[in-house]
């Protein structure tokens, strides 16, 4: 088991002591040495002539696809390399039929990009777009599975709601969903990386995820996994490097018809993005060398032991089924609108979303951070 103390954790990250980042969701630092990786490969812009073109364009972004593979739990086959959320979900939406008379389901406050791509969809088609709200003391699980119908043609979710941190039950929405013969689009955004993913039972459609937040990646880089089914499908850009023969420099004017293997087609346009692969797979390595499986207990320690911290202020999360690494604290009337900002004036980095405080650790939080966020919140309230 790989040592995963925050005392050993904390100094692969450039963060000071007079900071507490609680702010994984909003966006992850990243390590060390993936920033280092980085760099190099600015560096070595300056000198084109030495980048191995075997290397820099077609093996590391596989060496990518395949430790993101791993996240889902997938082969490298079925996922693409995507710049963003929405990127990734514009596939999902235009290689999904939909009829006038069906319905796509979205949750209530859910993050825009898995929002706007639906309505277009609903616009298009005529189809519904249902947006489902919860009541309180009620799971996203539960008011997901009353709201699946008949009518049901796409749900389009996520696994963590960014705002409440509330689970949605996969497994069981999925099967729900099966049943009606709906298709499954997940935006993995706030969840991959954090805890293994049951890719066999769920069995999504499209699942994407940004690579900035809990990927502990550079920005404008994500992961998209699309079905064996899908794979035939649409892509919403036509690359010439995931065209078969794409190797050969020399005869990319022999032009092919056929694409590269399985989900390869979807990569975007300059998908080698070299300053951005080189970072990325640095962090997604060390991610998956500490092991999904142990990220889990270790993040939900770090959310107790903050909300134990809190819990005097009578500061709690109400949200049901709360995500292991996710903490959104209900404030009191009375707080400031502006509470973040004054946190972060006390050295303390989190954020507001509606009356929630949203409180995002990772591996490098410790005892000092967690003492210093509940003695700026407790400033701050009382
Ligand atoms: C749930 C969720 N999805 C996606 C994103 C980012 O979307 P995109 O990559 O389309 O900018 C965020 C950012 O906060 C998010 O919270």
């Amino acid at each position: 088991m790989p040592r995963m103390n925050a005392e050993h954790i904390r100094p692969l990250f450039d963060l000071p002591r007079d900071l507490a980042y609680l702010n994984c969701a909003y966006m992850g630092p990243m390590p060390k040495s993936a920033a280092a990786a980085g760099q190099a490969a600015y560096d070595q812009r300056q000198r084109p002539w030495q980048l191995g073109v075997q290397d820099a364009f077609f093996d590391q972004p596989e060496a990518l696809r395949a430790e993101a593979a791993k996240l889902f739990g997938t082969e490298s086959d079925n996922i693409a390399l995507v710049p963003a959320a929405s990127y990734g979900l514009a596939t999902a939406a235009r290689n999904l039929d939909l009829s006038a008379d069906q319905e796509i389901l979205i949750l209530a406050e859910q993050f825009p990009s898995n929002v706007y791509v639906w309505r277009e969809a609903a616009a298009r088609s005529g189809a519904k777009l249902t947006t489902v709200a919860r009541s309180a003391n009620q799971s996203w699980t539960d008011a997901v599975l009353q709201a699946i119908g008949p009518k049901t043609a796409i749900a389009a979710l996520p696994e963590v709601h960014w705002a409440d941190g509330g689970v949605v039950d996969l497994v069981s929405v999925a099967d729900g969903l099966r049943a009606q013969g709906a298709r499954l689009v997940l935006d993995l955004t706030q969840s991959l990386g954090t805890a293994p993913f049951d890719i066999s039972a769920i069995r999504p459609d499209f699942a994407v995820s940004a690579g900035y937040k809990w990927l502990l990646g550079p920005y404008t880089l994500g992961y998209l996994y699309v079905a064996p089914e899908h794979q035939n499908g649409q892509s919403l850009e036509e690359s010439w490097i995931v065209r078969d023969g794409a190797e050969d420099f020399a005869r990319l004017v022999e032009y092919a018809d056929r694409y590269a293997a399985g989900a390869r087609k979807f990569d975007m346009g300059e998908r080698s993005g070299f300053q951005l692969v080189a970072p990325a797979l640095t962090a997604l390595e060390w991610l998956n060398g500490i092991g999904l499986e142990n990220l889990a207990p270790a993040l939900r320690d770090r959310t107790r032991a903050i909300e134990t911290a809190v819990r005097p202020l009578n500061l709690y999360c109400d949200t049901p089924d709360r995500a292991a690494h996710y903490l959104c604290l209900v404030l009191p009337d009375t707080a400031p609108s502006d509470l973040a900002a004054r946190l972060a004036k006390r050295g303390v980095s989190v954020s507001q979303r509606g009356d929630r405080l949203r409180v995002t650790p990772h591996l490098y939080t410790d005892d000092v951070d967690i003492d210093r966020f509940a003695n700026a919140v407790r400033a701050e309230l009382t």
